[in-house]
Protein backbone atom coordinates (compact mmCIF):
# COMPACT_ATOMS: atom_id res chain seq x y z
CA UNK A 1 0.00 0.00 0.00
CA UNK A 2 2.61 2.42 0.87
CA UNK A 3 4.26 1.81 -2.45
CA UNK A 4 1.23 2.27 -4.57
CA UNK A 5 0.56 5.78 -2.68
CA UNK A 6 3.93 6.79 -3.09
CA UNK A 7 3.28 6.21 -7.00
CA UNK A 8 0.07 7.28 -7.33
CA UNK A 9 -0.26 10.32 -9.44
CA UNK A 10 -2.07 12.73 -7.16
CA UNK A 11 -2.75 16.71 -6.64
CA UNK A 12 -2.95 18.57 -3.29
CA UNK A 13 -5.62 21.40 -2.87
CA UNK A 14 -5.24 22.27 0.51
CA UNK A 15 -2.00 23.54 1.45
CA UNK A 16 -0.91 27.14 3.00
CA UNK A 17 2.35 27.34 2.23
CA UNK A 18 3.43 29.12 5.69
CA UNK A 19 2.18 25.89 7.27
CA UNK A 20 5.03 24.18 4.96
CA UNK A 21 8.03 25.97 6.50
CA UNK A 22 10.27 23.14 8.24
CA UNK A 23 11.92 23.96 11.51
CA UNK A 24 15.35 23.07 10.01
CA UNK A 25 14.18 26.06 7.41
CA UNK A 26 12.93 28.58 9.94
CA UNK A 27 15.97 28.75 11.51
CA UNK A 28 17.72 29.02 8.42
CA UNK A 29 16.35 31.54 7.20
CA UNK A 30 16.17 33.45 10.64
CA UNK A 31 19.25 33.15 10.77
CA UNK A 32 20.58 34.95 7.67
CA UNK A 33 17.87 37.31 8.07
CA UNK A 34 19.47 37.91 11.97
CA UNK A 35 16.22 37.33 13.56
CA UNK A 36 15.01 35.96 16.89
CA UNK A 37 12.87 32.92 17.03
CA UNK A 38 11.94 31.65 20.98
CA UNK A 39 13.65 28.24 19.90
CA UNK A 40 17.01 26.65 20.40
CA UNK A 41 16.76 23.35 18.88
CA UNK A 42 14.57 21.00 16.66
CA UNK A 43 13.30 19.29 19.69
CA UNK A 44 12.41 22.62 20.83
CA UNK A 45 9.94 23.55 18.09
CA UNK A 46 8.76 19.75 18.16
CA UNK A 47 7.66 20.38 21.24
CA UNK A 48 5.84 23.65 20.99
CA UNK A 49 3.55 21.90 18.12
CA UNK A 50 1.12 20.27 20.76
CA UNK A 51 -2.06 21.75 19.85
CA UNK A 52 -5.90 22.09 21.86
CA UNK A 53 -7.43 23.73 18.84
CA UNK A 54 -7.17 26.00 16.25
CA UNK A 55 -6.59 29.26 17.65
CA UNK A 56 -3.55 27.55 19.63
CA UNK A 57 -1.90 26.72 16.45
CA UNK A 58 -2.38 29.79 14.44
CA UNK A 59 -0.39 31.75 17.24
CA UNK A 60 2.60 29.78 16.49
CA UNK A 61 1.99 29.63 13.04
CA UNK A 62 2.07 33.57 12.53
CA UNK A 63 4.73 33.53 14.55
CA UNK A 64 6.86 31.17 12.67
CA UNK A 65 6.02 33.02 9.29
CA UNK A 66 7.48 36.54 10.44
CA UNK A 67 10.89 35.11 9.70
CA UNK A 68 10.09 35.91 6.45
CA UNK A 69 11.23 39.13 5.31
CA UNK A 70 12.91 38.89 1.69
CA UNK A 71 11.48 37.81 -1.96
CA UNK A 72 14.45 35.26 -1.37
CA UNK A 73 12.74 33.81 1.54
CA UNK A 74 9.47 33.22 0.03
CA UNK A 75 11.00 31.65 -3.16
CA UNK A 76 13.02 29.34 -0.87
CA UNK A 77 9.94 28.57 0.96
CA UNK A 78 7.78 27.29 -1.73
CA UNK A 79 10.53 25.57 -3.87
CA UNK A 80 11.08 23.10 -0.67
CA UNK A 81 7.67 22.48 -0.36
CA UNK A 82 7.90 22.27 -4.27
CA UNK A 83 10.40 19.67 -4.21
CA UNK A 84 9.16 17.30 -1.43
CA UNK A 85 6.13 17.13 -3.45
CA UNK A 86 8.12 16.05 -6.84
CA UNK A 87 9.14 13.35 -4.72
CA UNK A 88 5.74 12.03 -3.27
CA UNK A 89 4.50 12.03 -7.29
CA UNK A 90 2.00 15.32 -6.41
CA UNK A 91 1.90 16.31 -9.74
CA UNK A 92 -0.04 19.41 -9.47
CA UNK A 93 -0.59 21.93 -6.22
CA UNK A 94 -2.89 24.23 -5.67
CA UNK A 95 -0.80 26.50 -2.72
CA UNK A 96 -2.91 29.02 -0.19
CA UNK A 97 -0.39 32.09 0.73
CA UNK A 98 -1.60 34.46 3.40
CA UNK A 99 -0.79 37.82 2.29
CA UNK A 100 -1.72 40.01 5.31
CA UNK A 101 0.09 37.44 7.65
CA UNK A 102 3.09 39.29 5.85
CA UNK A 103 1.68 43.00 4.96
CA UNK A 104 0.71 43.60 8.42
CA UNK A 105 4.45 43.43 9.29
CA UNK A 106 5.52 45.58 6.45
CA UNK A 107 6.19 43.12 3.71
CA UNK A 108 5.09 44.37 0.81
CA UNK A 109 2.66 42.32 -1.34
CA UNK A 110 5.17 42.27 -4.24
CA UNK A 111 7.52 40.90 -2.36
CA UNK A 112 5.78 37.52 -1.40
CA UNK A 113 4.05 37.01 -4.79
CA UNK A 114 6.92 37.28 -6.48
CA UNK A 115 8.95 35.06 -4.27
CA UNK A 116 6.41 32.22 -4.53
CA UNK A 117 5.71 32.80 -8.28
CA UNK A 118 9.10 32.63 -9.24
CA UNK A 119 9.33 29.19 -7.28
CA UNK A 120 6.57 27.62 -8.85
CA UNK A 121 7.39 28.84 -12.21
CA UNK A 122 11.36 27.29 -11.94
CA UNK A 123 9.30 24.12 -10.45
CA UNK A 124 7.41 23.85 -13.39
CA UNK A 125 10.67 23.73 -15.50
CA UNK A 126 12.80 21.35 -13.51
CA UNK A 127 10.30 19.26 -11.59
CA UNK A 128 7.60 18.98 -14.19
CA UNK A 129 4.64 19.90 -11.40
CA UNK A 130 2.50 22.70 -12.12
CA UNK A 131 0.93 24.99 -9.55
CA UNK A 132 -1.89 27.65 -9.13
CA UNK A 133 -2.26 30.38 -6.07
CA UNK A 134 -5.01 30.97 -3.51
CA UNK A 135 -4.46 34.07 -2.08
CA UNK A 136 -6.37 33.93 1.28
CA UNK A 137 -7.88 36.34 3.50
CA UNK A 138 -7.42 36.34 6.73
CA UNK A 139 -10.63 35.92 8.55
CA UNK A 140 -9.87 37.41 11.73
CA UNK A 141 -9.54 40.70 10.18
CA UNK A 142 -11.69 43.12 8.12
CA UNK A 143 -13.58 43.04 5.36
CA UNK A 144 -12.11 46.21 5.06
CA UNK A 145 -8.32 44.40 5.16
CA UNK A 146 -9.37 42.28 2.94
CA UNK A 147 -10.08 44.17 0.03
CA UNK A 148 -7.17 46.43 0.70
CA UNK A 149 -5.07 42.92 0.16
CA UNK A 150 -7.52 42.59 -2.96
CA UNK A 151 -6.14 45.98 -4.32
CA UNK A 152 -2.83 45.04 -4.09
CA UNK A 153 -3.48 42.01 -5.56
CA UNK A 154 -4.84 43.56 -9.06
CA UNK A 155 -1.07 44.11 -10.83
CA UNK A 156 -0.11 40.47 -10.26
CA UNK A 157 -3.22 39.12 -11.23
CA UNK A 158 -2.00 37.28 -13.63
CA UNK A 159 -0.54 35.03 -11.21
CA UNK A 160 -3.25 34.59 -8.67
CA UNK A 161 -6.30 32.30 -9.57
CA UNK A 162 -8.47 31.84 -6.92
CA UNK A 163 -9.14 32.94 -3.65
CA UNK A 164 -9.35 31.54 0.05
CA UNK A 165 -10.66 32.34 3.50
CA UNK A 166 -9.03 31.02 6.65
CA UNK A 167 -7.60 31.47 10.31
CA UNK A 168 -9.93 31.44 13.17
CA UNK A 169 -13.04 30.65 12.31
CA UNK A 170 -15.44 30.40 14.97
CA UNK A 171 -16.93 34.31 15.44
CA UNK A 172 -15.52 35.09 11.86
CA UNK A 173 -18.51 33.74 9.56
CA UNK A 174 -18.36 34.06 5.87
CA UNK A 175 -21.18 36.39 5.63
CA UNK A 176 -18.21 38.76 7.22
CA UNK A 177 -16.91 38.53 3.51
CA UNK A 178 -19.97 38.76 1.75
CA UNK A 179 -18.81 41.86 -0.13
CA UNK A 180 -15.01 41.34 -1.05
CA UNK A 181 -15.84 38.14 -2.43
CA UNK A 182 -18.18 39.82 -4.63
CA UNK A 183 -15.42 42.62 -6.10
CA UNK A 184 -12.84 39.22 -6.27
CA UNK A 185 -15.49 37.49 -8.09
CA UNK A 186 -15.83 40.08 -10.49
CA UNK A 187 -12.39 40.40 -11.15
CA UNK A 188 -12.09 37.28 -12.16
CA UNK A 189 -10.67 35.53 -9.64
CA UNK A 190 -12.36 31.36 -8.00
CA UNK A 191 -13.98 31.89 -4.66
CA UNK A 192 -12.71 29.15 -2.16
CA UNK A 193 -12.95 29.08 1.74
CA UNK A 194 -12.34 26.94 5.05
CA UNK A 195 -15.98 26.13 6.57
CA UNK A 196 -17.38 24.10 8.75
CA UNK A 197 -13.64 23.07 10.47
CA UNK A 198 -14.84 24.17 13.59
CA UNK A 199 -17.69 26.13 12.71
CA UNK A 200 -21.20 25.03 12.52
CA UNK A 201 -23.23 24.03 9.30
CA UNK A 202 -24.76 27.67 9.11
CA UNK A 203 -20.77 28.77 8.19
CA UNK A 204 -20.92 26.23 5.62
CA UNK A 205 -24.16 27.12 4.16
CA UNK A 206 -23.36 31.31 3.94
CA UNK A 207 -19.88 29.73 2.42
CA UNK A 208 -21.88 28.49 -0.73
CA UNK A 209 -24.61 30.90 -0.58
CA UNK A 210 -23.36 34.07 -0.28
CA UNK A 211 -19.77 33.71 -1.15
CA UNK A 212 -20.72 31.20 -3.79
CA UNK A 213 -17.97 29.24 -2.97
CA UNK A 214 -16.86 26.44 -5.61
CA UNK A 215 -14.74 24.11 -3.28
CA UNK A 216 -15.07 23.64 0.56
CA UNK A 217 -11.45 23.74 2.71
CA UNK A 218 -12.23 21.19 5.06
CA UNK A 219 -16.31 20.44 5.49
CA UNK A 220 -16.08 18.62 8.18
CA UNK A 221 -19.10 19.44 10.05
CA UNK A 222 -21.41 19.55 6.79
CA UNK A 223 -22.04 15.78 8.52
CA UNK A 224 -24.70 17.63 11.22
CA UNK A 225 -26.85 18.27 8.69
CA UNK A 226 -28.55 16.06 5.94
CA UNK A 227 -29.86 19.00 3.77
CA UNK A 228 -26.52 20.35 3.60
CA UNK A 229 -25.03 17.25 2.43
CA UNK A 230 -27.43 16.44 -0.24
CA UNK A 231 -26.88 20.18 -1.22
CA UNK A 232 -23.23 19.97 -1.62
CA UNK A 233 -23.61 16.55 -3.37
CA UNK A 234 -26.21 18.52 -5.61
CA UNK A 235 -23.90 20.96 -6.42
CA UNK A 236 -21.17 18.92 -7.06
CA UNK A 237 -18.30 20.39 -4.65
CA UNK A 238 -16.15 18.98 -2.99
CA UNK A 239 -14.23 19.26 0.51
CA UNK A 240 -10.60 19.23 0.60
CA UNK A 241 -10.25 17.13 3.71
CA UNK A 242 -6.84 17.06 5.70
CA UNK A 243 -6.50 14.24 7.90
CA UNK A 244 -3.34 14.62 10.02
CA UNK A 245 -4.44 18.47 10.61
CA UNK A 246 -7.90 17.51 12.09
CA UNK A 247 -6.17 15.34 14.49
CA UNK A 248 -3.38 17.73 15.23
CA UNK A 249 -6.29 20.37 16.35
CA UNK A 250 -8.31 17.88 17.86
CA UNK A 251 -11.04 17.96 15.18
CA UNK A 252 -11.71 14.42 15.31
CA UNK A 253 -9.93 12.54 18.04
CA UNK A 254 -8.86 9.29 16.42
CA UNK A 255 -7.84 8.80 12.95
CA UNK A 256 -10.08 5.29 13.36
CA UNK A 257 -12.89 7.87 13.93
CA UNK A 258 -12.04 10.03 10.87
CA UNK A 259 -15.42 10.43 8.55
CA UNK A 260 -13.46 10.33 5.29
CA UNK A 261 -14.67 7.33 4.58
CA UNK A 262 -18.24 8.03 5.63
CA UNK A 263 -18.09 11.18 3.52
CA UNK A 264 -17.35 9.33 0.58
CA UNK A 265 -20.08 6.62 0.87
CA UNK A 266 -22.18 9.26 1.41
CA UNK A 267 -21.59 10.68 -2.11
CA UNK A 268 -19.62 13.83 -1.06
CA UNK A 269 -16.19 13.87 -3.53
CA UNK A 270 -13.35 13.89 -0.97
CA UNK A 271 -9.81 14.64 -1.36
CA UNK A 272 -6.64 13.92 0.78
CA UNK A 273 -4.64 16.84 2.20
CA UNK A 274 -1.83 18.19 4.33
CA UNK A 275 -2.97 21.80 5.22
CA UNK A 276 0.11 23.22 7.52
CA UNK A 277 2.44 19.78 6.83
CA UNK A 278 5.17 20.94 8.99
CA UNK A 279 3.24 21.62 12.02
CA UNK A 280 0.74 18.48 11.98
CA UNK A 281 3.06 15.61 11.51
CA UNK A 282 3.27 14.67 7.80
CA UNK A 283 3.17 15.85 4.08
CA UNK A 284 0.11 14.54 1.62
CA UNK A 285 1.37 10.97 1.34
CA UNK A 286 1.21 10.62 5.09
CA UNK A 287 -2.21 11.68 5.11
CA UNK A 288 -2.82 9.31 2.39
CA UNK A 289 -0.46 6.27 4.57
CA UNK A 290 -1.97 6.65 7.72
CA UNK A 291 -5.79 7.46 7.10
CA UNK A 292 -5.40 4.48 4.61
CA UNK A 293 -4.19 2.19 7.24
CA UNK A 294 -6.68 3.71 9.96
CA UNK A 295 -9.96 3.20 7.88
CA UNK A 296 -8.60 -0.03 5.71
CA UNK A 297 -9.60 2.25 2.84
CA UNK A 298 -8.70 -0.15 -0.75
CA UNK A 299 -7.26 0.46 -3.66
CA UNK A 300 -10.22 1.49 -5.02
CA UNK A 301 -10.83 4.02 -2.44
CA UNK A 302 -7.40 5.38 -2.73
CA UNK A 303 -7.66 6.10 -6.72
CA UNK A 304 -10.93 7.76 -6.30
CA UNK A 305 -9.51 10.02 -4.03
CA UNK A 306 -6.90 10.99 -6.55
CA UNK A 307 -8.99 11.11 -9.20
CA UNK A 308 -11.04 13.67 -7.05
CA UNK A 309 -7.44 15.97 -6.31
CA UNK A 310 -7.80 16.39 -9.96
CA UNK A 311 -11.14 16.67 -10.92
CA UNK A 312 -11.98 19.28 -8.63
CA UNK A 313 -8.83 21.01 -8.93
CA UNK A 314 -9.00 24.17 -11.34
CA UNK A 315 -6.79 22.82 -13.95
CA UNK A 316 -8.59 22.44 -17.28
CA UNK A 317 -11.20 20.02 -18.38
CA UNK A 318 -8.50 18.64 -20.70
CA UNK A 319 -5.70 18.12 -17.88
CA UNK A 320 -8.24 16.79 -15.93
CA UNK A 321 -9.15 13.88 -18.52
CA UNK A 322 -5.41 13.06 -19.34
CA UNK A 323 -4.53 12.51 -15.61
CA UNK A 324 -7.79 10.32 -15.06
CA UNK A 325 -6.48 8.72 -17.96
CA UNK A 326 -3.11 7.59 -16.29
CA UNK A 327 -5.38 6.86 -13.05
CA UNK A 328 -6.69 4.36 -14.61
CA UNK A 329 -3.80 3.25 -16.70
CA UNK A 330 -2.02 3.41 -12.92
CA UNK A 331 -5.07 0.98 -11.17
CA UNK A 332 -4.94 -1.69 -14.11
CA UNK A 333 -0.78 -1.83 -13.46
CA UNK A 334 -0.90 -1.75 -9.90
CA UNK A 335 -4.06 -3.69 -8.64
N1 LIG B 1 -7.70 26.49 9.32
C1 LIG B 1 -7.79 27.81 9.31
N2 LIG B 1 -6.77 28.60 9.02
C2 LIG B 1 -5.60 28.04 8.73
C3 LIG B 1 -5.46 26.68 8.71
C4 LIG B 1 -6.56 25.86 9.01
O1 LIG B 1 -6.53 24.61 9.02
N3 LIG B 1 -4.16 26.45 8.39
C5 LIG B 1 -3.59 27.63 8.19
N4 LIG B 1 -4.45 28.61 8.40
ZN1 LIG C 1 -6.28 25.03 5.89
Amino acid sequence: MKNFIKNLPKAELHLHIEGSFEPAQMFEIAKRNKIEIPYKTVEEIEKAYKFDCLQDFLDIYYQGASVLIYEQDFYDLTYSYLEKCSAQNVRHTEIMFDPQTHTERGISFEIVINGISRACEDAEKNLNISSYLIMSFLRHLSEEDAFKTLNQSLPFKDKIKAIGLDSSEIGNPPSKFKNVYKSAIEEGYIPLAHAGEEGPPAYIWEALDILSIKRIDHGNNCLQDENLIKEIIKRDIALTVCPLSNIALQVVKDLKDHPLKKMMDLGLKVTVNSDDPAYFGGQVNQNYIEIQKALGLSKDDLVILAKNSFNYSLLSNKNKEEYTKSLDEYFEINK
